[in-house]
């Protein structure tokens, strides 16, 4: 449904279920451009919004979650997303929860460590698998989000709320905040290279980790997003765990078209290794 360009997307965890999932409008107007890239520092928490805090179990592990109103954060009615201004960041989409219970369930099969990695959630809205990612003992977890507010009202209060429970000072992850469209974030992610991965000669630096969920159901968006990973993933061992639905409907986005722009390239290799729920997760690495 769609409401002064304001859309419903598909079901977040925030709502109740919702699984008509109705996306009824098609055509993609012209997008304004994007906002600036910044870096969020952890003390610029607003402190105006109010933020209340809650539990959400996991198969056995209890992370927490704020919960904030779009309409406070933003001054938007209360949509999934309004494309080129807000970009669904403030409500706790499901693929990011079966991403974390994805992840865990890697790590518990001694398939993946996150311990003393470079992590990087791209589109982390909540940024509960990267704070999994710290608690995991990654020494450096980086969150981008398309909209600083999210950063200052839920991104950094999550993670102070997770962290300050669980994680011991002299092995604290290094928590950081970046907002900006992924056609531009590079500039400023302190891992990111300003060319796009050579598979002849690799690149020395780089994110070991890079996590999304529900990140591309934006076909215009896509090849930016693709982009942009090629200039953070670190060479030849990095990963990209991924997260989404095979098909966004109305949108035209969904794993499907991602996964053949990458096969059509071939410089990156995909293995699906299941689904959770209606959500299919890859891994990817470098060809
Ligand atoms: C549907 S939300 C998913 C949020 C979170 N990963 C989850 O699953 O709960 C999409 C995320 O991608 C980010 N995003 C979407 N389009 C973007 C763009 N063009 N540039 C940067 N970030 C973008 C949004 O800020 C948001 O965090």
């Amino acid at each position: 449904m769609t409401t002064n360009g304001s859309f419903q997307l598909f079901s977040s965890s925030d709502d109740k279920p919702s699984l008509g999932l109705g996306f009824l409008e098609s055509s993609e107007p012209p997008l304004p451009p994007p906002p600036p890239s910044i870096e969020v520092l952890s003390s610029e928490v607003s402190p105006s919004v109010k933020y209340t805090v809650e539990p959400v179990n996991l198969d056995g592990l209890t992370l927490l979650k704020g919960r904030v109103s779009t309409k406070e954060v933003l001054g938007l009615p209360n949509s999934d997303l309004v494309p080129g201004i807000y970009e669904g960041g403030l409500k706790l989409w499901e693929g990011s929860l079966d991403l974390v219970k994805a992840l865990r369930s890697e790590i518990q099969n001694g398939h993946l460590s996150l311990k003393g990695k470079r992590v990087l959630e791209l589109g982390c809205g909540h940024g509960l698998p990267g704070i999994f990612a710290c608690l995991e003992g990654a020494a450096e977890t980086h969150f981008q989000d398309f909209n600083a507010e999210v950063l200052r009202c839920l991104t950094i209060p999550n993670v102070n709320a997770n962290l300050a429970e669980k994680s011991q000072p002299d092995n604290a992850s290094e928590a950081r905040f970046f907002a900006g469209d992924w056609g531009e974030i590079h500039q400023l992610l302190p891992h990111a290279h300003e060319s796009e991965m050579n598979s002849e000669h690799g690149q020395a630096t780089g994110y070991d980790v890079i996590l999304m969920a529900e990140t591309i159901y934006s076909i215009s968006a896509q090849r930016n997003l693709y982009g942009l990973i090629k200039k953070c993933m670190i060479h030849p061992h990095g990963v990209v765990y991924m997260a989404g639905k095979k098909h966004y409907f109305g949108v035209g986005g969904g794993t499907r078209q991602f996964l053949s722009m990458l096969e059509k390239e071939g410089k990156l290799i995909l293995c699906s290794f299941g689904h959770v729920n209606r959500t299919v997760i890859y891994s990817c690495h470098v060809g």
